[in-house]
């Protein structure tokens, strides 16, 4: 890993230097190209105009960590309310969360029953609540906490990163349940021991993964994946596997984060294939867009842009 993107990442965590970002105009202003805006309002209008070049979408309130009950309870309350409105106004949109900020650390089991009440608004407007995942501290209880969920609910998929070394053995211990699994490289500054250092090796798992997810046995059994990436020619080569496996396009899905490769959301979908994009939105949008600038340390120069005038 670039020590820039070690450093950005170190970054993402201080929190004294994400209350000095929020209040600069400047950051705010960057921070525009990757949300439409703060509040679920600016979230659904992005998610019409999505929708209207045939892109579905993904809510996310953004948040992380929660150290009390009641910040847990009033982001779940707002989940639910994301996901009665964007029913209503008609959009396909699900929703993704993170564990923590249905209060993980505070206690599991109110972090269960928070996913649950989500996992029952979902099922009730029929759609489905997407847990992220975090960083490798978190990932043995993500799994157990989607398992049991996942277990009385069709309502909800898990997010899988492939730069984990042990992912492989997650997705196939997650296989009998026939879940809905998205596939990421991963976002977080993991050590060797526990994630891949070279991109390649992310890379390869990442489609060796994806051609799993496309094989006869696994669809039979209800798993379909979403395959959530940027990378051009990544994608290229899951299509190509799907093609070869006589997969329809219709049966996989490809997700992309707002403001990230839109020319390509818009060809793939006018290609015919299912497109599905992450609308972020929220105040606490900090360590979020560090991890932003961290993907891609060239955007660290189009913050810096936005100081100048004009
Ligand atoms: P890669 O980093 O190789 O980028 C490929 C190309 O895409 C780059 O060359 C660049 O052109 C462009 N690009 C990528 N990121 C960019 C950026 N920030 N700004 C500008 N251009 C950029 N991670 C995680 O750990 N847990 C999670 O739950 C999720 N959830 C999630 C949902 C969805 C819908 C998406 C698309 C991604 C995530 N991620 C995630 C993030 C994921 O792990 C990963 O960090 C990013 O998707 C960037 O990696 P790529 O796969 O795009 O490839």
């Amino acid at each position: 890993m670039g020590l820039s993107r070690s450093l950005l990442l170190w970054a993402s965590h201080q929190r004294w230097l994400g209350r000095q970002a929020q209040r600069r105009r400047f950051t705010r202003r960057a921070v525009r190209r990757f949300m439409p805006g703060e509040d679920l309002d600016s979230a659904l209008a992005a998610g019409r105009e999505l929708q209207g070049s045939g892109i579905a979408t993904i809510l996310h309130e953004l948040g992380e960590n929660v150290a009390s009950a009641e910040a847990a309870e009033a982001a779940t309350a707002a989940y639910e309310d994301a996901l009665s409105r964007g029913a209503d106004a008609g959009l396909d949109a699900q929703v993704s969360v993170k564990l923590t900020h249905l209060g993980l650390d505070v206690d599991p089991d109110l972090a269960e029953r928070n996913l649950r009440r989500l996992a029952d608004r979902a099922q009730s407007v029929s759609r489905l609540v997407w847990v992220d995942m975090e960083s490798s501290a978190y990932v043995d209880r993500t799994v157990a906490l989607f398992r049991r969920v996942r277990e009385s609910s069709d309502a909800v998929g898990l997010c899988l990163q492939a730069y984990l070394r042990r992912c492989a053995d997650d997705l196939e211990a997650l296989l009998p349940l026939g879940p809905a699994l998205r596939l990421v490289k991963g976002a977080y500054d993991e050590p060797a021991s526990v994630a891949w250092p070279r991109r390649a090796d992310v890379d390869a798992q990442f489609l060796s993964l994806a051609s799993r997810l496309l094989q006869e046995d696994v669809r039979r059994r209800g798993a379909r994946l979403s395959a959530a990436t940027h990378d051009e020619a990544l994608i290229a080569r899951i299509v190509e596997r799907a093609r070869g496996a006589r997969v329809p396009a219709g049966e996989y899905e490809l997700q992309m984060l707002y403001g990230i490769r839109r020319e390509a959301q818009q060809r793939l979908a006018a290609a015919g294939h299912r497109v599905r994009v992450l609308i972020s939105y929220g105040s606490d949008w900090y360590p979020w867009f560090v991890r932003r600038l961290a993907e891609r340390p060239a955007n660290v120069w189009f913050v810096l842009r936005n100081l100048l005038p004009g």
